[in-house]
């Protein structure tokens, strides 16, 4: 069924779990993610991001995305990731997203607040969540021109208290995109940050976090997990292998069927590390 953010994460924010949003682009990882899910019994997040969306524009992937929550047996948001504008968020709405996060990290303190404020209204006038980014959570790859900036405390109650986001992704020692798991999450800045503010956080760039730091990010009010990479390389691993097990093979059908199934058993172990 499909469900707001909100709805998910305050519930996730109570209880000793977390709940993954993977990144997904088509067909071939929204089915495994939601059969992991339903597995799990668990909720999740299916969340499109730029070069998703720029690859299958909205209006092929968001009824793909919202047929695969209606039909599932567990509770699934659908969401925008790291909405770069207002235009790009009003979009996603109007294709029947239930979530959407206006990522305004790069700007100044003052111009994030207004301008996800201003979203944040729109959002809630339709029955949409928002998330929102302060501090910066930067990127492996040195190509991405992207600030890393960890968040600070007293910034993140006053962001939340002036914007009314439903959650609010802070940056704790992350970083996007990275392909083995040795983060370090500061979870000193962690509780500092939880102390000043009662919405849930979200932690992205989660793919290079180690189970156990995973695990214990569950135990406090985080709320939602972003993994994208993890899911990426599963797949595309997979089906560098098969291409090279199978040279004369072209039937992309039967070429998906094993990368298919690595992403399946790649959030079915997200899953259990975060508390399912
Ligand atoms: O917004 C998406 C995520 O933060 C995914 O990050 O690809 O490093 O797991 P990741
Ligand atoms: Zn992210």
């Amino acid at each position: 069924m499909l469900v707001t953010l909100k709805l998910l994460a305050d519930e996730a924010a109570k209880r000793d779990y977390a709940v993954p949003a993977f990144n997904i682009f088509g067909y071939e990882d929204i089915i495994p993610v939601i059969r992991a899910a339903e597995q799990k019994n668990a909720p999740v997040i299916l969340a499109a991001n730029i070069p998703a969306i720029q690859h299958m524009p909205l209006p092929y992937l968001a009824p793909l995305m919202l047929q695969a929550a209606r039909t599932a047996s567990v509770p699934v948001c659908v969401h925008l990731d790291h909405g770069k504008d207002r235009q790009g968020c009003v979009d996603a709405i109007a294709n029947g997203f239930s979530s959407v996060m206006y990522d305004g990290s790069q700007l100044t303190l003052e111009e994030n607040i207004r301008r996800t404020k201003d979203i944040a209204d729109y959002a809630h006038r339709h029955g949409v969540s928002i998330e929102a980014e302060i501090g910066s959570v930067g990127y492996s790859d040195p190509s991405i021109a992207m600030k890393h900036q960890l968040s600070d405390p007293d910034e993140v109650e006053q962001f939340v208290r002036e914007t009314g986001v439903d959650a609010v992704a802070v940056s704790v020692g992350t970083v996007h995109r990275m392909e083995t798991q040795e983060a370090s999450i500061d979870f000193n800045l962690l509780e500092r940050i939880q102390d000043k503010v009662n919405v849930p956080l979200v932690i992205h760039g989660s793919s290079g976090v180690p189970d156990d730091q995973l695990r214990k990010l569950a135990s406090y009010r985080v709320a939602k997990i972003n993994i994208g990479t993890a899911l990426r390389m599963a797949f595309g691993k997979t089906l560098r292998e098969e291409m090279e097990q199978k040279p004369g093979a072209f039937d992309r059908i039967s070429l998906f069927g094993r990368p298919m199934a690595a992403v399946e058993e790649t959030a079915l172990h997200k899953f259990t590390i975060l508390g399912f």
